[in-house]
Formats: structure tokens, C-alpha cells, sequence
């Protein structure tokens, strides 16, 4: 049917294939369907609370490392009004290791914004949802789908990739973008709006994978224009990325007793309201050799022999680490914090690594 001219369809263009695209991706969700833990099962209604948590951690990180993060946040602030009383700090320790922290900023923002503006209720519609804070057109319409039950079309990463895949289409992201926010919106059935979505992003995470798209038991491999080429894997379409720059930097460890320093990094930025070991601009012209120049305090320090490398979206960094002990007073912004109590504080996943490599120098 796929090859008919839409003037010999005896339906409006487009609309019978949609349909049965819809019911094919609905039918193989109801067999296969993925049991997470911020998702209802079939016929319970889903939690506001619980779907907007879920899609934000969600944002830029994959499934597995989400689920114990989610599960500590609802257990500790098991609905809306209980994270917007918590203090900030208190959610910024709890996120930290999940990455991309201004979400937590935002998730923070926005669950006040829901006690003081909406009397502690989501707002339905996915332009409210959208006013608020960390929600854009992806999770607005997620949440309105998934939630309230409307015909949105919730189009990440997954999405847009089995789209292009089912099209061929040989427009290269990110250009590809509307067409195939386009291409979702008329897909979404009727009915069952919430479930196709998921459906969607199910299919896209288990079946048409990045690498390897299982097309041997995709529910829309006769409709699919790329399995019938070599090569599926080969769309979407992308062009060319510019490499990522690489920048060097160093962060001081220095301990007084079984004291270790540390220092919040400004509000805004990169890992922006993130406690840290004080370290030095991250740049491209670093000098390993001056670099204790820029430490908080004078001291004798050394250098460990490896330096922490780590892959931020826009860089990628190696962070010499320098250690001193030293009986100073904590510099202005400094704090010391008991090397046990490390664990509590909102250390990101970089100056985790940073900890257990001082650990394992036995220093
Ligand atoms: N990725 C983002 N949101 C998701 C969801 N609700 N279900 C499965 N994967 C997802
Ligand atoms: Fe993806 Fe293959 Fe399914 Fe097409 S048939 S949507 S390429 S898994």
C-alpha cells in the first residue's frame, strides 16, 4: 500500500496509515510494554507528581540511572508540596550524581511555582505546563499525554529516531526537527494518547535502538521505509559534528586533619550551585606548572600522577589534582567538612571521582 500514488487511497491522505501505525505501536505496548517504577500499571491513573519527577530526571539520562534517584526522591518528599518546602540545598545534595544541575534548580523552581501559583495542582494544559519552570515542549507534552490524557506528541531523541527511520528520511538533524514533530503530532490516536507516547519511547529504547534496530520483531517493520534498506541504523541522518573541545584545569585537595575543604561553585554555569574542591578555570591554556598559583591557600602540594578525565556536553575536561595538608582557617567561601560526611553533601560526578582518586592514592 506504501507504494500506492495517495490519489488511488480511497482514504483522507495519510490518515488510514497513521492509524494503523498508532494501533500497531499500541498493540505491541500492551505485550512488551517496559514495568518502571514511575509508571502506572495498566487502568491506574498516573500521579501528576510522579510523571513530571520521572521526565525531568529523565532529560539527557538514561533509564537505569534514573531509577534510584527517583525512587530516593519520592521517598523522601512523596508529593509536590513536600519538595517545594524542602530547603534547596537539601535537593541539590539529593540530585547530586544524576548531572545537568540546573534541572534541579528548575525542578526545585518549579514545584513552588505549583504551591504558590496552582494551589499545589499541575496545571492540565500544555501551555500552562510549559510556563513553568524546566518544563519545555517535550515534558509539556508528555505530561499532558501521559497525565491528562490529550492528543499531544511527546518527541525526544528515541521518538525523532524511529520517525526518521520509518520515513527514511533523508533531511539531517537537527534541520529534520519540525518535520518530524510534525510526522508525530498526526500519529497520535484518539485514544490512548498517554500510552502512545510511551509506546513510542519503549520502542525506540529497546527496538530501534541507535546501533542496532531490531526491525526482525519491530511491530512497524512492513511500514518502514529504512528496514527495507540495507542499513536502517543509518538514519536519522546527522551532520557532521564539531568535535568537542578539550580543557584542562586543576582542583585542590587539602585536608586538615580528617577536615577536607570545600566551596560552592557560583549559582549560574556550569555545575552551578554544586559543591566542589576548590579547583581553577577549566580552559584550554592551562598550566599544570603555575597552577598552584590559583590555589585557596599557600601550602606544599602535590600532585597525584593521573589526572580525573571527565566528558561534560560541551567539553571535555582532565583535572590535575593537587593535595595538601595544611592548619589554615577555612578560606573566604570555603568550608571544612569531615571527610565522612562527604557522602551528604552535593558533590557532582566529577568531584566524586576526584574523592575516590585521593582515596586510592592512599594518601
Ligand atoms: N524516557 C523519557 N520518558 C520516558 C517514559 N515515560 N517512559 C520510558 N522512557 C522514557
Ligand atoms: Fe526501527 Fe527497524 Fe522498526 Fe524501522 S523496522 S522502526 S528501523 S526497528
Amino acid at each position: 500500500m506504501q507504494s500506492l500514488p495517495r490519489a488511488l487511497r480511497r482514504e483522507p491522505p495519510g490518515c488510514l496509515a497513521e492509524a494503523e501505525i498508532a494501533a500497531a505501536v499500541l498493540a505491541w505496548y500492551d505485550r512488551h510494554r517496559r514495568s518502571l517504577p514511575w509508571r502506572a500499571p495498566p487502568g491506574v491513573p498516573p500521579r501528576p507528581y510522579v510523571v513530571w519527577l520521572s521526565e525531568i530526571m529523565l532529560q539527557q539520562t538514561r533509564v537505569e540511572a534514573v531509577k534510584p534517584y527517583f525512587e530516593n526522591f519520592l521517598r523522601r518528599w512523596p508529593n509536590v508540596a513536600a519538595l517545594a518546602a524542602a530547603p534547596l540545598e537539601a535537593v541539590m545534595q539529593q540530585w547530586a550524581g544524576l548531572g545537568y544541575y540546573s534541572r534541579a534548580r528548575s525542578l526545585y523552581a518549579c514545584a513552588q511555582a505549583i504551591v504558590a501559583e496552582h494551589g499545589g495542582n499541575f496545571p492540565t494544559s500544555e501551555a500552562a505546563l510549559r510556563a513553568l519552570p524546566g518544563i519545555g515542549r517535550y515534558t509539556a507534552a508528555a505530561i499532558a499525554a501521559i497525565v491528562f490524557g490529550q492528543k499531544a506528541a511527546a518527541v525526544d531523541g528515541n521518538v525523532e529516531r524511529v520517525l526518521a527511520r520509518l520515513e527514511a528520511l533523508d533531511v539531517p538533524l537537527p534541520a529534520a526537527k519540525p518535520l518530524l514533530a510534525e510526522k508525530a503530532a498526526r500519529l497520535v490516536p484518539d485514544e490512548r494518547p498517554g500510552d502512545f507516547a510511551q509506546a513510542m519511547m519503549d520502542l525506540g529504547a529497546t527496538i530501534c535502538t541507535p546501533r542496532r534496530p531490531a526491525c526482525g520483531i519491530c511491530p512497524l517493520h512492513s511500514r518502514c521505509r529504512a528496514a527495507a534498506q540495507a542499513m536502517p541504523e543509518d538514519w536519522p541522518r546527522k551532520r557532521p559534528k564539531a568535535t568537542r573541545p578539550h580543557r584542562r584545569g586543576a582542583a585542590f585537595v587539602l585536608r586538615r586533619g580528617d577536615l577536607l575543604l570545600l566551596r560552592k561553585r557560583p549559582p549560574r554555569g556550569l555545575l552551578g550551585g554544586m559543591t566542589e574542591f576548590p579547583s581553577t578555570i577549566w580552559t584550554d591554556f592551562y598550566d599544570p606548572l603555575t597552577a598552584v598559583h590559583a590555589a585557596p591557600l599557600v601550602a606544599d602540594y602535590r600532585r597525584l600522577p593521573q589526572a580525573i578525565a571527565h566528558v561534560f556536553t560541551h567539553f571535555s575536561l582532565s583535572l590535575d589534582v593537587f593535595l595538601a595538608d595544611v592548619e589554615s582557617e577555612a578560606p573566604a567561601g570555603c568550608r571544612w567538612v569531615r571527610d565522612a560526611d562527604l557522602e551528604a553533601e552535593a558533590l557532582p560526578s566529577l568531584m566524586r571521582k576526584v574523592a575516590a582518586a585521593v582515596r586510592s592514592s592512599g594518601w
